[in-house]
């Protein structure tokens, strides 16, 4: 892992890792590739630690050229793939933009790395033997549990409700069709939902701290009995890291948290650690600003990952308990009052929140 490209790498699990592995690879050079969408900002990347290996290059990963230029010019040997079109919500107003990110974005990727690389392994040049495509995906290619089935491993057959699911699960199947007829070296990982510093206040867990600092209300779909298995995002990050340095190609790793709580659940977690954190808020307690409102279409209903496998080959287990990380999540959004205001003042924020909202 000498030059390393990470697609996505503005957004928020993607900014998480750049700043991980800034720190767990000293020798190793980074370079950001993302096109700054509504959820990516350089803002995330501000506080790098050692920004001297590290270069940002706005662009598009559905843009081959450019990628294979990136690929080539900075001598990449590993990618790790996060740039995405990410929220469900999103995918259920506007499906085409996920399709075009994902699946073909991905396409993208995989034809200028293999161009690229195969090209540097006829010349004979050695470090094309020891490249890597890492793909970052989700749990939710899998589809929804029954309240009794056991957690998804990776043998699980594929079964996406959404269409950001869909283009995920396609996105998978790409890497692994790349893998088995070109030989292309990659590894998937399936992960469960991240949730930590940097997270877009449109996901559940910030938007819900974000309200409930305002006095607005909290918006839980439906009944609130839907589950899922929720990882702080620098375990995720380590677990990446670990397959990364120790994982054959061609495996795929799923990852998760090891809980299972409902959503109301997590709400009202949140609300008991903003009540510990401000207590003299005016809307304390803040559980009373829950409301419940009109379901997902199609909402799956639970996901759990087994995590036995990545546990067993690369001793990777979740160092954070989900109410350990809620609380560092709550801080760093109260630590980074600005941050959010930026976000939550822009219009295009201004108007998901109408749209996504207003008539539930
Ligand atoms: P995010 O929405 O916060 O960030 C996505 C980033 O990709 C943004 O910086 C955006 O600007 C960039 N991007 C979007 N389209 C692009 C394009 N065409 N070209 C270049 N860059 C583009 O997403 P996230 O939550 O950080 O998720 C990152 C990855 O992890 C995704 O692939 C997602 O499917 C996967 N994942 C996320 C979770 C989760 O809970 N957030 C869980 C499992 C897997
Ligand atoms: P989200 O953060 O969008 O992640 P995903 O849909 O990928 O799991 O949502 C997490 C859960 O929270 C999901 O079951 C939908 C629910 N949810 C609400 O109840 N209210 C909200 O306002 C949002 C954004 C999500």
């Amino acid at each position: 892992m000498r030059n390393v490209l990470i697609t996505g790498g503005a957004g928020f699990i993607g900014s998480n890792f750049v700043y991980y592995l800034l720190g767990v690879e000293p020798g190793a050079n980074l370079v950001t590739l993302d096109a700054l969408t509504y959820a990516g900002s350089l803002e995330n990347l501000r506080d790098l630690p050692d920004v001297g290996r590290h270069a940002f290059v706005q662009g598009d990963i559905c843009d081959q050229p450019l990628v294979e230029d990136v690929i080539r010019s900075r001598q990449i040997d590993t990618i790790v793939h996060f740039a995405a079109e990410t929220h469900v919500d999103r995918s259920i107003y506007g499906p085409g933009q996920f399709v075009r990110t994902n699946v073909l974005g991905t396409f993208s990727l995989l034809e200028a790395a293999r161009k690229v690389w195969m090209e540097e392994q006829q010349l004979g040049d050695a470090t094309s033997q020891q490249v890597r495509f890492h793909h970052v995906s989700t749990d939710e290619v899998y589809g929804s549990l029954g309240p009794q089935e056991p957690p998804f491993t990776e043998t699980n057959l594929y079964a996406p409700s959404s269409p950001y699911a869909a283009s995920k699960a396609a996105s998978d199947h790409l890497v692994r069709a790349y893998g088995h007829t070109y030989g292309l070296p990659y590894t998937i990982t399936n992960c469960s939902n991240n949730y930590g510093p940097y997270q877009f206040p449109e996901k559940l867990i910030p938007l819900m701290i974000s309200n409930a600092l305002e006095g607005r209300p909290l918006p839980v779909y439906g009944d609130g009995g839907q589950i899922r298995d929720w990882l702080y995002v620098e375990d995720h990050c380590d677990a990446i890291w670990r397959v990364l340095r120790h994982a054959n190609p061609g495996e795929t790793y799923n990852i998760g948290g090891g809980n299972q709580p409902t959503n109301l659940s997590v709400v009202q977690t949140l609300c008991e650690i903003l009540d510990e954190c401000r207590p003299d808020a005016p809307f304390t307690p803040h559980r009373s600003l829950v409301i419940f409102v009109a379901d997902r279409p199609g909402h799956d209903r639970r996901y759990a990952m087994d995590i036995t496998k990545i546990q067993r080959d690369l001793g990777w287990q979740p160092r954070h308990t989900l109410v350990a990380g809620l609380r560092k999540t709550v801080e760093w959004y109260l630590a980074h009052a600005q941050w959010v205001e930026a976000i939550r003042k822009e219009q295009d924020y201004q108007g998901w929140l109408v749209r996504n909202y207003n008539q539930r």
